[in-house]
């Protein structure tokens, strides 16, 4: 254990760049949304004033309207696209213009949770709530104007889970015209056989280009998008730093910022239920263009444990991995391996991530899904012995995906094994 944890120390340490940490070495040269805050996790537990500051950062290059971009471009990189110049968000440090899975809020919590400097603790963490509840405020506003109580991604690059089966029906529908030519930089870095294909890369820059058309004006993209899908596993990430956000605002006399966190809270969790399956035995995307749920089984619907959901949905997810889990070497596949979509090395279409491994696991050990919760720890574990730091792994037999030495994999293994 002791030596995997210093492997882990030492990739956080190769990809830090000073005050962010890069995902990886050449296929991600910049700051990534998700990726730096439970980076932060991590580092917390060798440097908790690096830890924060991995986070102020992230939060500096937040925008006027409360987004927090999913990509800040530090500095020049020919090696990643799209870049600055598909982009053109005009911002004084360039980002891109559409937003990540909000964890600031857990992951803010677990820090100060795990302190051992109580008095930076209630300093960073005080002066970060405020800018946390200002970004989940613009979700409820942005991305869910018709107050439904759940927020919806309007591209796939939003939801972190890229080319997920998920996305396939939706996705359909955007269409190509008029994106202009452009060279993938991906595939340069990464088998091409593990990434999203050209047909999906059309027409993730198509949405690019046209929320571009529209200057970013989040009072518009919402409703100009022909991609608008309501996500169970975003959705949770987004309550349960809700709920997190709401004890810590408490604990730091920030009654506001506490009262309107919970009004998000019970709204939200509610509404969660209207995206429930019997019939799959877990949660489901909703197609909000369409009005319809989305007959995809994927880990989008497990990860919805990360949330406060009911005890006996929490049960049933419980359930749900251990059928899983006879199915495959490694949990949790994203994907249901028996459906026909599967693929066990591409991306977000079979393979195993640590990042989400993590997040169900807190999430059903919060539930009393203990035993299936030490599963998913075990089989963490063991890919990390059988095949290094990878971006993620075949669920068949262990072999790393997509970028190596990745950092926000080695920091779920710092927290696993704490
Ligand atoms: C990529 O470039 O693959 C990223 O996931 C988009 O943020």
């Amino acid at each position: 254990a002791n030596a995997i944890f210093d492997h882990a120390a030492e990739i956080l340490r190769e990809n830090d760049r000073g005050t962010y940490t890069v995902p990886t070495h050449g296929l991600y040269p910049f700051q990534w949304n998700w990726d730096s805050c439970l980076t932060a996790i991590g580092q917390a537990h060798i440097n908790e004033d690096r830890a924060w500051t991995e986070i102020d950062t992230l939060f500096d290059h937040q925008w006027d309207d409360g987004m927090v971009p999913h990509i800040v471009f530090h500095q020049h990189d020919d090696g990643y696209f799209p870049g600055p110049d598909v982009w053109q968000t005009h911002r004084p440090t360039p980002t891109s213009g559409i937003t990540q899975p909000p964890v600031a809020g857990f992951a803010v919590r677990r820090i100060f949770d795990m302190t051992k400097d109580r008095d930076m603790a209630r300093a960073r963490a005080g002066a970060l709530l405020p800018k946390i509840a200002a970004w989940h405020d613009w979700f409820f506003r942005s991305r869910d104007p018709q107050g439904t109580g759940l927020v919806a991604i309007i591209h796939p690059w939003e939801s972190g889970r890229d080319n997920s089966v998920d996305w396939d029906a939706a996705f359909e529908r955007v269409p190509t015209t008029g994106v202009l030519p452009f060279v993938r930089r991906d595939t340069q870095h990464a088998n091409p056989d593990h990434r999203p294909t050209q047909a999906q890369y059309e027409r993730y820059i198509y949405l690019v280009q046209l929320f571009r058309g529209l200057n970013w004006d989040n009072t518009k993209l919402h409703d100009a998008s022909p991609f608008q899908v309501v996500d169970p596993g975003f959705n949770a990430i987004l309550l349960r730093s809700c709920a997190d956000l709401a004890d810590l605002a408490d604990t730091l006399d920030q009654p506001g910022i506490a009262a309107q966190a919970r009004a998000h809270l019970a709204r939200g969790l509610a509404a969660m239920e209207t995206l429930w399956s019997d019939a799959q035995g877990q949660y489901l995307c909703l197609d909000r263009t369409l009005g319809t749920l989305i007959q995809s089984p994927s880990i989008g619907g497990l990860l919805a444990t990360f949330a406060a959901i009911p005890q006996h949905r929490a049960a049933a997810i419980g359930t749900r991995l251990t059928i899983l889990g006879e199915k495959v070497t490694y949990l949790v596949p994203s994907h249901d391996p028996d459906a026909a979509e599967f693929d066990s090395l591409r991306y977000w279409r079979g393979p195993v991530w640590l990042i989400v491994n993590y997040m169900i696991a807190d999430g059903l050990q919060q539930a009393g899904q203990g035993d299936v919760a030490a599963r998913i720890v075990a089989d963490s574990i063991a890919l990390i012995e059988k095949s290094g730091f990878a971006e993620y792994y075949d669920p068949t037999d262990g072999t790393p995906c997509g970028g190596g030495r990745f950092t926000w994999t080695a920091a779920m293994v710092i927290e696993f094994l704490a």
